[in-house]
């Protein structure tokens, strides 16, 4: 049976074949590293492997927003207003001139950064480099180079703005004459 008693045995063997041969080719100190530098990597590789099955649990999933979504009614918008009530969940801003309705995409064209709207500077500023956009959508200042996109716009048979993301128009290539890109109400 292995007791105390035993290891001490075996340790003052280690010693005796220590102290007997001057160059052992393997000392007892050295078979002991060899054992602890095992122990560590065995253990590393279980961790490893262990926290590859934990992740393995937990799929890439992107939560993505619905593209095509409802926007209320178009008398809910104020003339001359940026609305921002959907640039959180769905990153779009809708704006109305007149009787000109249009959503923006709230993607900054220089390095996709989310702009913000300045009403009393009334311009969409972006916070990385400083892009600056008039309520159009058209850059203006900072290193964009080209305006803000629209997506398109219409009414839904309820009445209700609806907007699809999947549809982008947009001023540079000319999209923005497309009577998709924008709603006469
Ligand atoms: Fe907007 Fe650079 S990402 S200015």
């Amino acid at each position: 049976m292995w007791n105390v008693g035993s290891f001490l045995r075996v340790e003052k063997g280690f010693q005796m074949a220590e102290k007997s041969d001057s160059k052992p080719e393997i000392t007892r100190r050295g078979f002991l590293s060899w054992v602890r530098a095992g122990w560590i990597a065995f253990t590393a590789a279980a961790a490893t492997g262990s926290l590859s099955a934990f992740r393995f649990m937990f799929p890439n999933v992107l939560f993505e927003p619905p593209q095509i979504f409802k926007a209320g009614f178009p008398s809910e918008y104020a003339d001359g207003m940026v609305d921002t009530r959907w640039k959180e969940k769905f990153r779009v801003w809708i704006v109305r001139e007149g009787n000109l309705i249009y959503a923006l995409r709230s993607v900054c064209t220089h390095l996709g950064c989310t702009p913000n709207w300045l009403s009393t500077e009334e311009k969409f500023k972006c916070p990385c480099h400083g892009s600056g956009f008039y309520i159009s959508g058209i850059n203006f200042e900072g290193p964009a180079p080209r305006p803000l996109e629209r997506v398109r716009i219409s009414l839904a048979e309820d009445g209700q703005i609806l907007i699809d993301q999947t549809q982008i128009f947009q001023q540079e290539k000319g999209q923005w004459s497309n009577p998709e890109s924008f709603l006469i109400i």
